[in-house]
């Protein structure tokens, strides 16, 4: 970080120089990024519309922005400065419109800092939209059953009842029209996700995980990639080939055959892991099988990898056990003390203990 980097914050750095967690809004500490120094930045940000993560919102701040001046419109967005100093949260936005446009602003910060050869991947959800929705004071997407508080949305334009706002979608468009190039849409398959009351729909049982890498000034985007750390989708797929089965006499087990060599090699963009109730408080936890092969194939051994949401640290243990340097930015302080613990430790082993995170891959 630069000199001035966080005089204002309320900064806490962990032990380890290999690591550094602050406490602060990603908007400010963006900007404290030495350029070029960030080979990887892996994160998920608050949803539209689903969580305050412990932060105090100002329900009246629509009104108050086009109070401002008549000859706006619900959808002129106003710039995050402005949303943050009226007592706007990131993700609590009145509309869609201007969540993405804050978050896609909070990011754009950060690109300077991105090596030519980074890797930006974003993992976001998606939302229904309703005219009176539900904000969770915490909880995972589709688990749990937390403290709720009711607010009512405006309706207009794709803003309907019912309808799925494809909000990761309209993000990654607004990063591609700022010259951000998209490698992936990994779907992140959510096999676990309780059933809903609705009966008019399936369940919404995954989230995208978008890799962006910069747009070059000329010529083809070149970025490292190291394709042989990622799932190997072989791990839990078994085909049969049934000419080749034999019945041995007096056998009672099941006899297959199993020709290694014919199973796809894995590689795929859709990825199976449990979404789990999550760690020290925090319900949307990174699971460690799905950002592992994001880190290691995104970012070289002894490289940066920063998250600016950082939560609980989850993104920056997992990097700090398989020997990059971590940066981690969090507004909420008991997430922020949780991060500076746990990737302090991680910094400290050699190989990351892997829990009870239960993945399947290669769906
Ligand atoms: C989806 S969670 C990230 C969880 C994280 N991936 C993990 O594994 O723990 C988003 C986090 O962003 C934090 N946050 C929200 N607005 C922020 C902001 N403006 N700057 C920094 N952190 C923010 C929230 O407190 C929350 O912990």
């Amino acid at each position: 970080m630069t000199q001035s980097a966080t005089q204002e914050q309320d900064e806490a750095v962990a032990g380890d120089d290999r690591i550094q967690v602050h406490c602060g809004d990603a908007y400010d500490l963006m900007a404290t990024l030495e350029s070029e120094s960030i080979d990887l930045l892996i994160t998920s940000p608050p949803y539209w519309g689903l969580r305050s993560y412990g932060q105090d919102h100002n329900e009246d701040i629509l009104k108050q922005w086009l109070a401002e001046d008549s000859a706006r419109v619900q959808t002129d967005v106003p710039p995050y400065e402005w949303y943050r100093d009226h007592g706007g949260v990131l993700g609590l936005e009145p509309l869609p419109e201007w969540y993405i446009s804050h978050l896609v602003e909070i990011l754009q910060r950060g690109a300077a800092a991105l090596k030519p050869g980074g890797s930006m991947w974003i993992n976001i959800g998606d939302t229904y939209f309703a005219r009176w929705s539900s904000i969770r004071h915490d909880g995972r997407q589709g688990l749990g059953d937390n403290p709720r508080s009711r607010r009512r949305t405006p309706m207009g334009g794709f803003r309907q009842e019912k309808q799925l706002l494809l909000i990761p979608s309209r993000f990654a468009i607004a990063m591609q029209d700022l010259r951000w190039i998209l490698r992936n849409d990994l779907i992140w398959h959510k096999p676990n996700i309780p059933p809903r009351p609705e009966k008019d729909r399936l369940r919404l049982a995954h989230e995208h995980f978008f890799h962006f890498v910069k747009r070059p000034k000329e010529g083809r985007a070149k970025y490292f990639y190291d394709i042989d750390q990622v799932e190997r989708g072989a791990r839990d797929v078994v085909y049969y080939d049934f000419d080749e089965i034999e019945q041995v006499e007096g056998d009672e087990t099941e006899i297959s055959y199993y020709d290694y060599q014919e199973v796809e090699d894995g590689a795929y963009d859709v990825v199976k892991t449990h979404a789990r109730s999550g760690s020290d408080g925090h319900s949307a936890t990174f699971p460690i099988d799905l950002i592992t092969p994001r880190i290691l194939s995104s970012c070289p051994p002894g490289g940066t990898v920063l998250d600016p949401f950082c939560g609980t640290g989850r993104s920056l243990s997992v990097a700090a056990a398989n020997g990059r340097k971590a940066i981690g930015f969090e507004l909420h302080k008991p997430f922020h003390e949780a991060a500076t613990k746990n990737a302090s430790e991680a910094a400290g082993q050699l190989s990351f203990d892997l829990g009870d995170d239960v993945t399947e891959m290669g769906a």
